[in-house]
């Protein structure tokens, strides 16, 4: 090895072997082709449409038109060097109606995606719900309504049933605290409902789901099968803390990794509700054993006692305590940066959870960036990723069995309510003329790849 070798060497801040380095999209965010091959309206088509919801009324009818440019898109993934590959699959594509009949045209997209991954050597990671649930079973009452777990479950075998030959990794669901409580308790994400009694419902409905797929899945021979909860250090003192706390984190750890749900949150919720949605066995269907924790990390959040605050309405029943705005840096969306944040996150899930492996399946940011000279030079892209991979690194380097990282997202998409105004992807996607462009920190994600590393700068 020559001495410069030696150096670059010296200077990379490794990775485990086998560490899996990927990126992230969901349906709904990029697909597009909201009418083709039976696909049916999910919430998020029928919230975008409801005027006020989403930022400039846009939709996700065309999103990045991944559904028809999948082969170029595959490619670009390929090009990066990526090991592996996180979408979602759309549940309204594959069940038009939320149960019953199998539209094959529908996940006959997905075969095809599958297929053009384990072409290039790239592993396809499935994410089962990734919040678009079939507007027929909103209709019906949505996740508050016991019926929707079964339902997904079976919508989940239905999907294995075609990938299931071909794909190692099943994620149940993503982020049921945000499809839950900004969904049903903020109103602020489809379905647009403004019931906290509701909500704990629909979030007991999700986990639910998420355990009855779990054992559909595995009966089926599926592989690894994991849930993508989103997390954060809730930092402050005192009952606040606490609360918030039990309702972001515990409410969804406690259930899935110790079989039973936390106490003060259960009373916290009964002043919402009777909690008569929770029944004998659920919470043990609940914690059926999962191979991986997929863990969604942004930011933490700060509060403090605030008297004659209102509280979040995302948090019910935390008038009193005063969420604080960020004082340092944040990213386009308000969110403050945060790396250490991560390594706090990682290490507390290890220590109170111990015995379950954890995969990044989403970190990454927004920020306002801009073409010049066909290029777009995302340096605080960069500074936040490399922030919080160094994070990543110190949490594996104190023990914790950390299997993955998964960049959030690999395209500019449909970011919710902020429509396509915020970006976040490691790609720039002109929407326009659907040309992408490599943005400059999807080619410092393609050295960090294939040094399985960061510069230890
Ligand atoms: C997460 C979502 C993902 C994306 C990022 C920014 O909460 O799972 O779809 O919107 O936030």
């Amino acid at each position: 090895m020559t001495s410069t070798a030696i150096q670059e060497q010296a200077e990379v801040l490794r990775f485990p072997p086998g560490f899996v380095w990927g990126a992230a999209t969901a349906a709904y965010q990029i697909e597009g082709a909201a009418r083709d091959d039976g696909r049916a309206p999910s919430i998020w088509d029928t919230f975008a449409r409801t005027p006020g919801k989403v930022f400039a009324g846009h939709t996700g009818d065309v999103a990045c038109d991944h559904y028809h440019r999948y082969v170029d898109d595959v490619g670009l993934m390929a090009d990066l060097g990526l090991d592996a590959y996180r979408f979602s699959v759309a549940w309204p594509r594959v069940q038009p109606d939320g149960s019953g009949p199998v539209n094959p045209r529908g996940l006959d997209f997905y075969d095809r995606l599958v297929d053009e991954l384990c072409g290039r050597g790239i592993e396809p990671i499935v994410t089962l719900y990734h919040w678009d649930l079939p507007q027929t079973l909103e209709d019906r009452g949505g996740w508050p309504v016991r019926d929707v777990a079964a339902h997904f479950a079976d919508y989940a075998a239905a999907v294995y049933g075609r990938l299931g030959d071909r794909v190692g990794t099943w994620t149940t669901l993503n982020e049921p605290w945000c499809a839950a409580f900004l969904g049903y308790a903020a109103g602020i994400h489809a379905p647009g409902r403004t019931e906290p009694g509701a909500a704990f419902a629909a979030a007991h409905h999700l986990l639910l789901g998420h355990g009855l797929a779990t054992q559909a899945l595995r009966a089926a021979g599926a592989g690894r099968v994991s849930l993508t909860l989103n997390l954060s250090p809730i930092v402050g003192a005192g009952p606040g803390a606490a609360l918030v706390d039990g309702l972001l984190n515990r409410f969804f750890l406690d259930p899935v990794l110790r079989g039973r749900y936390p106490a003060d949150i259960l009373e916290h919720a009964a002043r919402f509700t009777d909690l008569s949605f929770m029944r004998g066995g659920d919470v043990a269907v609940i914690a059926t054993p999962i191979d991986v924790l997929g863990i969604n990390y942004y930011s933490p959040s700060f509060v403090a006692d605030g008297a004659h605050s209102p509280g979040d309405p995302a948090y019910p029943g935390t008038d009193g305590i005063a969420f604080l705005p960020a004082t340092g840096a944040t990213t386009a969306m308000g969110w403050p940066i945060e790396p250490a944040g991560l390594t706090a996150l990682l290490e507390r899930v290890a220590r109170d959870y111990p015995g379950v492996p954890l995969i990044i399946t989403e970190n990454g940011a927004a920020f306002d960036d801009r073409v010049a000279d066909g290029r777009v030079q995302d340096l605080d892209r960069v500074a936040y990723l490399d922030g919080h991979l160094r994070a990543a690194h110190e949490a594996i380097s104190r023990g914790v069995d950390l299997r993955g990282y998964l960049v959030w997202s690999l395209l500019d998409n449909f970011e919710w309510a902020e429509g396509y105004r915020k970006r976040f992807g490691i790609v720039y996607v002109d929407y326009t003329s659907q040309r992408r462009m490599l943005k400059d920190s999807a080619r410092w994600y393609r050295e960090v790849i294939h040094n399985n590393g960061v510069g230890d700068s």
